[in-house]
């Protein structure tokens, strides 16, 4: 089975992604034939400072690499190093119905944020069709918050095999409902948008910041809490086996604890947890030139998956004549 997923490198990467995508995308490549790239023209859309954007895809391929994608194993590169996807982009457009674009939540919230309408941001799902359908993917790990654009996809693919025969697999979400959405600091969705993000490459004391600015409630020390509505709890969960769970929640149902402690604790937690990829990705990113080279041989290997559909849609096209 073919799984396809990709992330954009328009800011720190954090528990929210990890949790959501990168891990499972990682434990994919083990059974599956795993195609994971970094999306840098989707980052565009809300990255305007080139300089940003090109350090960003360094420093995102590097935590992926660092935290176990195996490019031996897998298919690894930058979106931008095959720009045929621009091209099947604008096939792709001549099948995608406005009202298809209209409907996005996606578009419509980040209007509602402020983000000015623009056709990038507009057409964005179409490229994210473009990603998907290239490479012929049956499945497409993301976060909850994707969901709709799997369904644009979806509707291009049929649209287009109806017209021109099955030149296009149709693919199918894989959303895991445990871990679907990762809350941040304030219980909202973890997002870089929210600002309320635990970063999982940073200095100590900016973690440490971070977990201390989770919000809880006012319930007092000598009361028993209630772990099922903690933030601290539901991230802290992330890292816990079945019993080291039910061990918490029973922490928190005796009355004493105090979220001070947690929180210092929880911090320890992540530190301990991510340092052994911080220090893996320092070494990768001592080293620019070797992990351009691995992400060019990467993109040599999806090029050579990518110029078969687009042989093909050329010719349904009609602009091989
Ligand atoms: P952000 O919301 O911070 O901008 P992205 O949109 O770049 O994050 O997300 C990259 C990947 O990580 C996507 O597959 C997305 O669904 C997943 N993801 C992001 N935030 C979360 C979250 N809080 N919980 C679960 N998955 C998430
Ligand atoms: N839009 C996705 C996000 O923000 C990133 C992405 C771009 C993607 N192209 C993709 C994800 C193709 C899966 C498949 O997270």
């Amino acid at each position: 089975m073919r799984i396809l997923s990709g992330i954009q490198p328009s800011g720190a990467l954090h528990l929210g992604n990890y949790f959501g995508m990168m891990q499972k995308m990682i434990a994919y490549q083990e059974q599956e034939e795993l195609f994971c790239f970094i999306a840098n023209y989707h980052a565009q859309t809300s990255l305007i400072d080139g300089k940003a954007l090109a350090k960003g895809t360094l420093e995102a391929a590097a935590s992926f690499l660092a935290l176990g994608l195996d490019p031996e194993k897998s298919v690894f590169w930058v979106q931008s190093d095959l720009p045929e996807v621009q091209e099947l982009t604008w096939m792709l457009s001549n099948f995608t119905p406005m009202g298809l674009l209209e409907r996005c939540h996606s578009y419509k919230d980040k209007v509602a944020q402020g983000i000015k309408p623009n056709h990038g941001l507009f057409a964005y799902p179409v490229l994210m069709a473009a990603d998907i359908l290239m490479f012929q993917s049956d499945k497409v790990p993301v976060g909850k918050d994707q969901k709709q654009h799997l369904e644009v996809a979806r509707d291009i693919a049929i649209k287009y095999n109806n017209e021109y025969g099955e030149i296009f697999t149709v693919p199918e979400p894989d959303i895991d409902d445990d871990v679907a959405t990762v809350p941040g600091l304030d219980g909202r969705k973890m997002s870089k948008s929210y600002g309320n993000t635990i970063d999982l490459f940073q200095e100590d004391k900016a973690l440490r910041k971070q977990v201390m600015r989770i919000v809880t409630d006012a319930t007092p020390v000598e009361e028993a809490k209630n772990p099922e509505t903690c933030n601290i709890f539901q991230i802290y969960s992330l890292f816990l086996d079945v019993a080291g769970r039910e061990n918490l929640k029973q922490r928190y149902l005796t009355p004493g604890l105090r979220y001070g402690d947690v929180k210092q604790e929880l911090f320890e937690v992540i530190r301990d947890f991510f340092a052994p990829f911080s220090a893996k990705r320092e070494e990768l990113l001592a080293k620019p030139e070797e992990l351009r080279e691995t992400l060019a041989l990467g993109a040599e290997k999806a090029r050579r998956v990518a110029l078969k559909t687009m042989r093909k849609v050329r010719k349904k096209g009609g602009l091989i004549y």
